[in-house]
């Protein structure tokens, strides 16, 4: 821990330090640990401008006066850098259109949210597919509002960087006042943004939540929670006719204020011909590889900790559940081993 800056820096380079401190809009970059290291380089440098828009911008601060520079100094050292909105973490989601790709997993505990988080993961959805892989349901069609709560309360405990997106369950968002009165809760217990399914129909309640100040991001092609009234799992997007209805979705809810959209199981041409006419990102999951801005995954089919269900899609890079197995035998050996 070096001591505040104040204690040995004169007044003219503390007043640069801090312009330097002062928080970029877009957070893109954002890393609390570059953050620091950077600062501790600036320090040591006295004097370098650095380029403005860098984590370590030269734009100044939105309010002024020494001692308001001093006490963001002094409460960096002892706190960390100052907290990026949730605006600004689905701004700076939104404004990778067309850069780097991003990448989404699903978070429905504590652990989980902290390791993906620790990984450089840019987005944890509690998604409701937390009905199947936690909470043993066949479908999401029976995940409440209360369940995605608990949930979501779990996640945001880990206090990520990543932006934390919440799902709306089936039937909390029937109109437009009951979408925006489920957003509000998830976002007390802790949501950052929230995603709903739909195009057209949803348009308008997509309006109402972005202009409270939610960032709302969308979900096109196959519709978990209509897979009752559809009979199954279908792939989307196969017919032109399919493919212009979805192009016509992504903008009724892109002209709503959607920050991002996930395509679900799009076969991989339309989703690799709509994704490009589109203004914001595109997340895809079952659409193929590298045909969308970026790539969403159920965090149990990437760790294999689900092995009763595995979408023909899925990748897994590790076998929790073999792993699991394999330990819960060496303990039963080791027990048993001890008391005989
Ligand atoms: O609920 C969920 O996990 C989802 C993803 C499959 C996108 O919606």
């Amino acid at each position: 821990m070096i001591p505040p800056a104040s204690v040995f820096l004169s007044k003219k380079t503390l007043h640069k330090i801090v312009r330097c401190v002062s928080f970029p809009p877009a957070a893109a970059t954002y890393d609390p640990f570059v953050y620091r290291l950077g600062l501790q380089v600036f320090i040591l440098a006295r004097g370098v401008r650095l380029p403005h828009g860098s984590p370590f911008s030269s734009k100044p601060p939105p309010c002024g006066g020494f001692f308001v520079y001093a006490i963001r100094v002094i409460s960096f050292f002892s706190w960390g850098p100052p907290t990026v909105t949730a605006l600004q973490k689905a701004e700076a989601i939104r404004a990778r259109k067309g850069g780097s790709p991003i990448a989404v997993l699903t978070a429905y505990d504590y652990p989980t949210a902290r390791l993906l988080d620790e990984g450089g993961i840019d987005v944890l959805l509690v998604g409701d597919s937390l009905g199947m892989v936690v909470l043993g349901f066949p479908d999401t069609t029976q995940v409440t509002l209360d369940h995605m709560l608990h949930h979501v309360a779990a996640v945001a405990r880990a206090k990520p960087r990543a932006l934390i997106v919440g799902d709306l369950p089936i039937h909390t968002y029937d109109t437009p006042e009951q979408a925006l009165e489920t957003a509000v809760r998830l976002v007390a217990a802790g949501a950052e943004a929230v995603k709903l399914e739909g195009g057209v129909r949803q348009a308008e309640k997509i309006r109402v939540i972005t202009a409270a100040g939610i960032p709302v991001m969308g979900h096109l092609g196959m519709l978990p929670q209509r897979v009752l009234e559809e009979g199954g799992y279908r792939k989307k997007g196969k017919t032109p006719e399919q493919a212009e209805a979805i192009r016509e979705g992504a903008q009724a809810i892109i002209d709503a204020g959607v920050f991002a959209i996930v395509f679900e199981s799009i076969v991989p041409q339309t989703a690799s011909l709509l994704a490009p006419l589109l203004a914001v990102p595109i997340i895809g999951i079952g659409c193929g590889d590298r045909t969308c801005d970026g790539e969403v995954a159920v965090v149990t089919d990437l760790l294999g900790s689900y092995p009763w269900f595995v979408p023909p899609f899925a990748t897994p890079e590790a076998d929790i559940a073999g792993a699991t197995r394999g330990a819960v035998e060496r303990f039963i050996k080791r027990v048993t081993s001890i008391s005989s």
